[in-house]
């Protein structure tokens, strides 16, 4: 798979990367168990042959069984490790015990963000995560706070890189204000079923439509060497329309996903996140599956280029409307 350098990194990442939200099973407290272990070793090892060498991670996911998950795997290949790079996300405080019956928060302290990185290095059993992320804005920060953690993070070797998640273009400015090392990513919701952030733009100065809150964002990334990552890059399935409650417009994106995928000669899997990977900022999907066949069908996006007909083909149909 073709590979690139993050800006103001020395990251060579692979186009998509492979995301472990549900990788630990359950999101509750029963233990890992070992199909569970034996399954991750199995996709992660798919996702490192296939040539994906980003893996996705934050301290919530299956409320720390991912990071388990994943762990396993680097002990069962000690070679592992240096052929990845390991993105961590926190910042989310889940309602798991003892906390029962507190609401879920946010907290970018000093204190949680530091311990966050301990706790997850320690189900890593690694030394350092590549990349740390804040996953989603903390409306209480204090950057001073978040300064000094990524300071004594990065001056102890813990982390190498710093990032966010579901971020504004104006949160990562003030952000950026405060702390020492660059922003190097934005991780966002980006796909077919969810393009506020591409199509937006279309539409300056339009009148009657309405702008999402995250108007600006991609220039602004793309102005600041901030890489994009995609998160659910097929809507978690649905834009192959096949759930039970498929809409009409999603039925609709299937049928033009299959048939642009025979063009192609290539699979259904390929083409939402080819349509990610033909938009020029160089975004980074993160595919989701759980289903090894379906990562190796995922990669072939990297062959193909979508033709400017078939990439706005997919966009009309997405939006319900051609542009304007
Ligand atoms: N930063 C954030 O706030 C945030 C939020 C959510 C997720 N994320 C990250 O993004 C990653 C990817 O998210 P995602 O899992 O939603 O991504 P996704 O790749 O869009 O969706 C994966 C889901 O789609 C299903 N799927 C894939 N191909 C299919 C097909 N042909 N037919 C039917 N179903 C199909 C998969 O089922 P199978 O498993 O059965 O193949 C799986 O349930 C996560 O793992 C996490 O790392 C970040």
């Amino acid at each position: 798979m073709q590979q690139y350098t993050i800006p103001n990194t020395d990251l060579s990442v692979s186009r998509l990367a492979y995301g472990t939200w549900h990788l630990g099973g359950q999101w509750d407290e029963t233990p890992l168990t070992d199909d569970l272990k034996q399954r991750a070793v199995r996709l992660i090892a798919t996702a490192v042959d296939t040539g994906i060498n980003l893996i996705d991670l934050a301290d919530i996911y299956t409320r720390g069984k991912s990071d388990e998950a994943v762990g396993y795997a680097l002990q069962q290949d000690k070679t592992l490790r240096d052929k990845i790079i390991l993105q961590e996300k926190c910042g989310i405080v889940s309602c798991a015990k003892p906390e029962f019956g507190m609401p879920p928060r946010y907290d970018f302290s000093f204190e949680h963000i530091t311990k966050s990185v301990e706790t997850c290095l320690q189900r890593l059993a690694t030394d350092r995560v590549d990349i740390l992320a804040l996953h989603r804005p903390d409306p209480l920060v204090e950057y001073e706070e978040v300064a000094r953690a990524f300071d004594h993070l990065h001056a102890s070797g813990k982390v190498r890189y710093f990032g966010v998640s579901n971020h504004t273009a104006g949160q990562i400015a003030l952000l950026q204000r405060h702390v020492r090392q660059p922003i190097v990513l934005n991780q966002v919701e980006l796909s077919l079923l969810h393009h506020s952030l591409i199509s937006d733009g279309i539409l300056a100065n339009m009148d009657g439509y309405r702008y999402s809150n995250t108007s600006g964002l991609m220039d602004f990334c793309r102005l600041n060497q901030i890489m994009i990552q995609a998160w659910s890059p097929t809507a978690s399935g649905r834009v192959f329309g096949c759930s039970e409650d498929s809409t009409d417009l999603e039925q609709q994106l299937a049928k033009q996903i299959a048939a642009i995928a025979r063009t192609h000669e290539t699979t259904d899997e390929a083409i939402p996140l080819a349509w990610l990977l033909r938009h020029p900022a160089g975004i980074q999907p993160i595919v989701g599956t759980l289903n090894a066949d379906r990562i190796g069908k995922s990669v072939l996006a990297d062959d193909i280029t979508l033709s400017r007909v078939e990439w706005y083909t997919l966009l009309e149909t997405a939006r319900g409307e051609s542009v304007p």
